[in-house]
């Protein structure tokens, strides 16, 4: 299967044009443990890790490079915290593009080797992703190379890459069907991981579009979770404020490090529409649920992907969800793109060298 089941639904590409590594389609898996435990009964994973490159971005990947080559762009420059990086460098060489990215400067470095891997060509970039100040001057810089006619500048969100954020909208068009066939009723929560945003708009989007197809008759609620060190745009939800703002970015949580607006007052408009709210969590809580998935549910994520889980607990927590709600929570990546979290989650897991005589002891 790919995204290109939706092509109709998606920013058109010709046919001849469409580029896949069959993405999309991602299991809704139930939770056996942490929902229960957390008396939660309706706890249902989306696990996006299964995708080609490891991550949902896959779904941004396959629309915006398909979109490049039915406009006969031949040079991908991208910003990435990591995971858009390695979706749009394997897309591109799919597809035969030459693919540059400019990274920030805490990426994991299983996800820039990743990048380097499929052949793009990848830079870091001292203090973008941490100050908001330097990474708006990376982005000026970056959208005056993207003017070049050979050249699209593919960043994960509404504001600048539509096209390929549609193809984002296909995880609300499958968990429409996954909800049919798998759930006992609509679902009333997607809790969703945000960084610069888009993923949030793009799930209500997607779920606007089946309300508006009468596939389904009312939106769930999109609740927005970030790291407390990031909070651009959770709070704003939350208290009933207009706007997302700008902060000097303190989380350690590759992949939610985006102190600048993005799509962040897109989210506050859109998840506000569907009844959803914002959620802050700690560093800690996501490392604790990272390995919690791991160790209770078999699901290896990185820590954005445990994020929502993590928002959905707290949120639960304090009472803030009814118990027998149907929620869906996106695990957005794959535990192999962060290996220092891993060697955080192991620390005190030892693996023995032993002889074959002590195997029979
Ligand atoms: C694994 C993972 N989850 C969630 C996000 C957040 O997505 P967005 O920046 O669209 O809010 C990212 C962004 O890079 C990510 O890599």
């Amino acid at each position: 299967m790919s995204i290109w089941r939706w092509a109709d639904w998606i920013e058109p590409v010709p046919e001849p044009h469409r580029v896949t590594l069959g993405e999309g389609d991602t299991p809704l898996v139930h939770s056996q443990k942490i929902g229960p435990a957390a008396g939660l009964p309706n706890l249902w994973l989306k696990v996006e890790s299964g995708n080609p490159a490891g991550s949902f971005k896959d779904r941004f990947g396959a629309a915006a490079i398909s979109h490049m080559l039915a406009n006969g762009q031949t040079r991908c420059v991208a910003t990435s915290s990591g995971n858009t990086g390695s979706a749009v460098a394997a897309y591109s060489a799919a597809a035969g593009l030459r693919c540059e990215i400019a990274v920030v400067e805490t990426a994991p470095t299983g996800k820039l080797r990743q990048m380097m891997a499929y052949g793009a060509h990848v830079y870091r970039i001292r203090g973008f992703g941490l100050d908001p100040d330097l990474s708006s001057r990376a982005f000026a810089v970056l959208t005056a190379i993207g003017e070049q006619p050979e050249v699209r500048l593919q960043v994960s969100s509404y504001i600048y890459s539509v096209p390929g954020m549609t193809g984002v909208e296909t995880i609300s068009f499958e968990l429409g069907e996954q909800a049919e066939a798998q759930l006992p009723r609509s679902i009333d929560h997607v809790f969703c991981p945000a960084g610069g945003g888009g993923l949030c708009v793009a799930v209500a989007r997607g779920f606007d579009r089946l309300v508006s197809e009468q596939r389904i008759d009312r939106s769930p609620a999109i609740e927005c979770v970030q790291p407390e060190g990031n909070d651009t745009m959770a709070s704003a939800l939350r208290d009933g404020a207009e706007q997302a703002r700008p902060v000097t970015c303190t989380t350690r949580i590759s992949g939610l490090q985006v102190p600048n607006i993005n799509d962040g007052h897109l989210v506050v408009d859109e998840c506000r529409r569907t009844g959803g709210s914002g959620h802050l969590v700690t560093d800690e809580a996501v490392w604790e649920t990272q390995r919690r998935l791991a160790t209770e549910e078999g699901i290896f994520t990185e820590p954005a992907g445990a994020t929502a889980l993590a928002g959905c607990l707290a949120a639960a927590a304090a009472g803030r969800i009814q118990r027998d709600a149907v929620i869906v929570c996106l695990v957005t990546g794959s535990g192999f793109k962060d290996e220092a979290s891993v060697d955080r989650m192991l620390a005190d897991v030892e693996c023995p060298t032993i002889s074959v005589d002590d195997l029979t002891e």
